[in-house]
């Protein structure tokens, strides 16, 4: 099949941080922030962010830009065939990941259409918490929800994710920033909200828990798309030699900033409503209603909120399919549209059906408990805190130690002080990534 490529560099950044910035950052990021202490959790993504994340990412983009080929050939075709096993390993993590992400991308649809009715911005906190429980327990709406996210996303990676993708970033991406500005600064004004502003940035070390750092770890690489191929995927579209090291520091700016402003509207609002930071995966359903009650406009915003929200997990969920679908229809040499037509709806159909016990894990599903964790949680668990860091982990070792140095040169070197750079990331791909994974995962075995 011809293969596809962006129309620009700029569409490249927007399409990568389209596939990093989603429920991780919005959703994710200030939930587990809240159930593992605040602060200090803050601060271990951080550093994991810049420390592991942003050389990983490097590396992955290295991977796909320098192949031109998707997970499953791009490591035969750099010439280590027997390392196409990291590319299978990423395409069924992306394929069990897009599973649940829908449940969650469902919700928000579904908040999104009620926020057109204008009633969410009227309810008080115990009413939002019981709305949230109907919709997160109703077997109708949760599954609803989740194939229509499903349908969505199919119909998108059908037409083609480079068309429609670009042109759309290019305005709903700003809107989306406003969007949160307004939040934010609502947000902080609220009468004891600096108790919650001191939640989120001072790190307190005694609240972490047993498994905090290697959910932070998870957070880090979850949120910015790692170890699942689905970068190096994006950067085999990449056809000229790009500009790895910008859109990759693009790529981690955009999403600590957005990572950043959840937490500002989050959690100062959490606190001035008497709420629980603890509250777990309803936080942010319950807490944005409130604060943007008290905003002028309020329901308008709310809305157009949900709307750049839904839009922003659609952008992530097309790059999980995309990486499933491309692989398995770039594996043949003769493959046509037809084929990858073929291969998206016949994927996007498996995915829901596999989806569906972790869209009834909050509720009917509820009891079916391993260990305290339902099956969304151990869906979850697996994908975000045990796959995602061993595919970081394998794909940083290989870019450290079987990539061309000629070829890395080539990639990374655009500038004097950026060739200075290379030693750097090549030590942190080759020894401090890989060992910083290996003790964090293996960590809370030993200690539990
Ligand atoms: N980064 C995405 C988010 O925060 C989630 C994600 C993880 C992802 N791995 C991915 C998205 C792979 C696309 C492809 O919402």
């Amino acid at each position: 099949m011809k293969s596809n490529a962006w129309a620009s560099k700029v569409g490249f950044i927007l399409a990568a941080a389209g596939s990093a910035i989603g429920l991780g950052a919005i959703w994710k990021f200030p939930y587990t922030t809240g159930t593992n202490g605040g602060g200090a959790f803050l601060l271990l993504f951080l550093v994991f962010t810049l420390l592991l994340g942003l050389p990983v990412l490097i590396a992955e983009f290295l991977i796909g830009r320098t192949s031109g080929k998707t997970a499953l050939r791009a490591f035969e075709e750099l010439g280590h065939k027997k390392f196409t096993f990291i590319g299978v390993l990423g395409v069924i993590t992306c394929f069990l990941l897009l599973s649940f992400y829908s449940v969650i991308g469902g919700w928000v649809l579904i908040y999104t259409v009620l926020g057109f009715s204008g009633n969410l911005t009227s309810m008080s906190g115990d009413q939002l918490g019981e709305l949230f429980g109907t919709i997160s327990a109703s077997p109708l709406y949760a599954i609803l929800g989740q194939v229509v996210f499903l349908v969505i996303t199919g119909l998108i990676v059908l037409r083609g994710v480079q068309s429609g993708i670009e042109k759309m970033s290019k305005i709903l991406m700003p809107l989306l920033f406003l969007c949160f500005i307004i939040l934010v600064s609502r947000s902080l004004t609220l009468e004891g909200a600096s108790e919650g502003v001191r939640f989120f940035i001072e790190p307190d070390f005694s609240a972490l828990n047993r498994t905090s750092v290697l959910s932070a770890l998870g957070q880090a690489f979850f949120s910015l798309s790692l170890g699942v191929s689905a970068m190096l995927t994006y950067a085999s579209y990449m056809k000229e030699r790009g500009q790895i090291n910008r859109s990759a520091g693009w790529i981690v700016s955009l999403n600590i900033v957005v990572s950043l402003l959840a937490g500002f509207a989050i959690f100062p609002a959490v606190f001035a409503s008497g709420l629980d930071p603890a509250e777990g995966p309803s936080l942010l359903f319950i807490v944005l209603p409130t604060v943007f009650s008290q905003v002028q406009f309020g329901t308008v915003f709310l809305t157009l909120f949900f709307l750049l929200f839904a839009f922003a997990s659609i952008t992530s969920s097309i790059a999980m399919l995309e990486v499933v679908v491309s692989s398995i229809t770039d594996r043949k040499e003769d493959a046509t549209v037809q084929n990858k037509k073929r291969n998206t709806i016949i994927t996007t159909i498996l995915v829901a059906i596999v989806g569906v016990p972790s869209a009834l894990s909050f509720g009917v599903a509820s009891d079916i408990m391993w260990f305290d964790k339902t099956i969304f949680d151990w869906m979850d668990f697996l994908v975000s805190n045990i796959l995602m860091p061993i595919g970081a982990l394998l794909i940083s070792i290989f870019a450290g130690f079987k990539l061309d140095r000629a070829i890395v040169e080539r990639e990374l070197a655009t500038g004097p002080m950026l060739k200075r750079m290379i030693p750097f990331w090549r030590f942190s791909v080759c020894y401090l990534s890989p060992l910083a994974i290996l003790i964090i995962l293996i960590w809370p075995l030993v200690f539990s």
